[in-house]
């Protein structure tokens, strides 16, 4: 591809550190002699032809801000009807783009997966609290929002100890499990309720006040928001079983924003310049990932046929043997 014009987009619920990836989609391109079209609003932005042009400048002052400059959305009619779709690459053909970079989550890598096979070649990056994308050991936005959840629960064990108190804590993540089980696991919490393990909220509430008996003053609870139960519902059951007090708190959407921690900048940064050499180089229909460190391609179509990621059991357990 000789003087090539990528376009770049976000989509799905914002991660923060795209940002990081779009500065690094662009300003490769940019060093490799491209063109780059910045689509606003995701796939939205796509089928609308919401395109602008993106220079050095467009992405300065941005590698250390949350959220996304080009905005992003859930589009459903772009998975949905193929005329859609027909009209995103006409657009982009239009708009002499050889290539598509799109970085978000399950669904914008299902979009990303369409689009290719729509006729635009396009390669996926994966951004995602969530980090239920397989194929990838890491996911952006994760560890940024792993970090804040921390600081969070960090805060309300003081509250919880003072008061003798249980805490629900409900965290983000869809379907998946991961965040509630490494931010369970980092901040020492007493229990995580997850999607993926059916867990008796009586043992809970037994555990609870064997640990209270031995003096303990704070019993914290983490509960993926895709777990059966409702936090007010386990929050509700708890304080029957034990008598203490409880409180829930959902933390909600704070999870998703804030300035990205160094790990999703410098993983944005290095997912991003990939993304454009593959792109480069004649390849299309990957998702550039890492695998023990490495950045590896993975076709789309494994990626998104594939089942959604598992939890690590093994640190499930060793949290069960730690949270005593
Ligand atoms: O996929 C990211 C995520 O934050 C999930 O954890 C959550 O279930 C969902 O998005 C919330 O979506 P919205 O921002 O559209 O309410």
């Amino acid at each position: 591809m000789k003087a090539p014009t990528i376009a770049v987009l976000t989509s799905g619920g914002d991660a923060p550190g795209m940002n990081a990836a779009v500065r690094a989609v662009v300003r490769r391109t940019l060093f490799r002699g491209g063109r780059v079209v910045g689509v606003l609003r995701g796939f939205a932005g796509l089928v609308e032809g919401d395109y602008q042009t993106l220079q050095e400048s467009s992405v300065g002052d941005i590698i250390q801000r949350g959220g996304t400059i080009l905005q992003t959305a859930r589009y459903a009619p772009f998975a949905a009807d193929a005329t859609v779709r027909e009209e995103a690459v006409r657009r982009l053909r239009e708009e002499g783009v050889d290539g598509v970079v799109v970085i978000g989550g399950d669904g914008s890598l299902r979009g990303a997966h369409a689009l290719d096979q729509a006729g635009m070649p396009a390669v996926g990056v994966p951004a995602s609290i969530d980090h239920d994308i397989s194929g990838t050991d890491q996911s952006i936005g994760f560890d940024t929002a792993l970090n804040t959840i921390l600081e969070a629960v960090d805060r309300i064990r003081d509250t919880a100890s003072a008061h003798n108190r249980i805490f629900v804590i409900e965290v983000m993540g869809r379907g998946c499990g991961r965040l509630a089980l490494a931010a369970g696991f980092a901040s020492g919490s007493e229990s995580v309720l997850v999607p993926e393990v059916a867990v008796d909220v009586v043992e809970v509430a037994q555990r609870i006040l064997q640990r209270h008996r031995r003096g303990k003053r704070h019993h914290l609870v983490i509960v993926a928001e895709g777990a059966g139960m409702g936090v007010y519902e386990v929050a509700e059951r708890l304080a029957q079983e034990t008598g203490l007090e409880t409180r829930v708190t959902v933390l909600g959407h704070l999870q998703r924003g804030g300035n990205p921690s160094a790990v999703d900048r410098i993983l944005a940064s290095r997912l991003g310049a990939v993304a454009v050499e593959i792109l480069l180089e004649g390849t299309r229909d990957v998702l550039i990932g890492t695998k023990g460190g490495e950045v590896i391609a993975v076709p789309l179509a494994e990626v998104t046929s594939a089942p959604r990621a598992s939890l690590d059991q093994e640190l499930y357990r060793l949290m069960g043997s730690l949270s005593i």
